[in-house]
């Protein structure tokens, strides 16, 4: 049985080719430390890290590549974003959308820090109206952290309106583009993007343990952690310049060199490519599912207004035991529970349920998705 994997909002695969043999080289061939003296290898390894960062940059059209760090994954970088800027007495606002990677340290500071938490309702299908949020803004709000597109629904958010008025009411604008970078257009600058995180293992292709968060310059964030950067090393105090700010210990360097070949790809290939082929497969997977009886399709109609993650319940069945027969009769790779996201799933009416979630990605194929609605509807009428 061919396996036909459709959980790419968790972790793409398979990545591209090259991805595997830029992790691999470096591994064999380069070794090396970056910034840890001066040796080839050593410089070899510091270059990777520094193309990687332009690479980024150029993706998300950042002026200044040195102020991205690397991070283990984008739920570091949050943490990074979240309790490095906000403190007792400070409000911040997030949607009925978002990911324990963000819900989570707000919740904390929320209890323990004394800084005020508003989320702002959402509707069923996951979508944000910009001016509740605009209505949740008190003289205290600093910052206004939110996801790019949901892991549950797909539902893209308005993250321009969100950006403008982040700027209008001087606040920091924190994105989660866990979902969104590699399979739709980012910019800093016209988006208003004050503090980008991004996961490098989903849309950007590379491996897991990568990741990073880019900081709008003269921005003055606390790190959650101080180390060894390989600068300043004369000084007890750590270096308070990006990236060496939020870069304590030994960056995953063999990972990034991956993240690299991950970007190069998708340039090669264009993201409105990517986009389009998703979108295609989301639109027949959503059209294919609905047509199924019993089955409900979550988040919202059309495929302009989210990315490719599909979920879906069929009646009195349990989410879990479908995706398992996805798995073992027809070797469909799906997620299925509550997706790391209470909070999306008591706004769609899905907290009980939970969901299983398909998302395809940029290597599945139209018959992949032929395959999967098939399956769906076997398992459907066997109830
Ligand atoms: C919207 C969103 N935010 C954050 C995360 C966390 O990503 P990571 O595990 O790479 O930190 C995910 C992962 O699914 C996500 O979908």
């Amino acid at each position: 049985m061919r396996t036909i994997y459709m959980d790419n909002a968790a972790t793409t695969f398979p990545k591209p080719e090259a991805v595997y043999q830029a992790v691999d080289f470096f591994n064999r061939h380069m070794g090396g430390n970056p910034g840890r003296g001066s040796s080839k290898a050593t410089l070899q390894a510091g270059s990777i890290l520094m193309d990687c960062r332009d690479a980024l940059a150029d993706f998300f059209n950042i002026a200044d590549s040195s102020h991205i760090a690397f991070t283990l994954n984008i739920t570091e970088a949050i943490n990074i974003a979240i309790k490095g800027f906000l403190r007792p007495g400070d409000h911040v606002i997030s949607s009925s959308m978002e990911h324990n990677s963000v819900a989570r340290p707000l919740h904390v500071i929320n209890q323990h820090n004394g800084v005020e938490w508003t989320t702002v309702p959402c509707a069923g299908d996951g979508t944000l109206d910009p001016e509740d949020l605009r209505r949740a803004i008190q003289p205290n709000t600093r910052m206004i952290c939110m996801l790019h597109a949901s892991n549950l629904t797909g539902t893209l958010m308005p993250v321009e309106e969100v950006g403008a008025i982040a700027r209008e009411h001087d606040l920091l604008f924190v994105l989660d583009t866990a979902q969104t970078a590699g399979v739709l257009p980012i910019d800093v600058e016209k988006q208003s993007i004050d503090v980008l995180t991004f996961t490098g293992h989903k849309g950007l292709l590379g491996p897991q343990g990568t990741g990073g968060i880019y900081l709008r310059p003269g921005l003055n964030i606390n790190p959650l952690k101080q180390g060894g950067t390989g600068s300043l090393s004369e000084y007890l105090e750590h270096p308070a310049f990006m990236p060496d700010l939020l870069e304590s210990g030994t960056q995953n360097t063999p990972g990034i060199a991956g993240l690299l070949a991950g970007l190069n790809f998708i340039k090669e290939q264009g993201i409105d490519r990517i986009r389009s082929h998703e979108q295609h497969l989301c639109d027949k997977i959503i059209k294919g599912l609905k047509e199924i009886p019993g089955v409900t399709v979550y988040g919202p109609v059309e495929s302009i207004k989210r990315t490719a993650v599909v979920s879906f319940n069929i009646h009195e069945m349990d989410c879990g035991e479908v995706s398992t027969q996805l798995d073992y009769k027809y070797g469909v790779v799906t997620r299925s529970g509550l997706h790391c996201t209470p909070l999306a799933h008591r706004t769609i009416g899905t907290f009980e349920s939970g969901s299983c979630r398909l998302s395809p990605g940029y290597f599945n194929s139209i018959e992949d998705a032929d395959i999967v609605i098939e399956a769906v509807h076997e398992i459907a009428s066997s109830r």
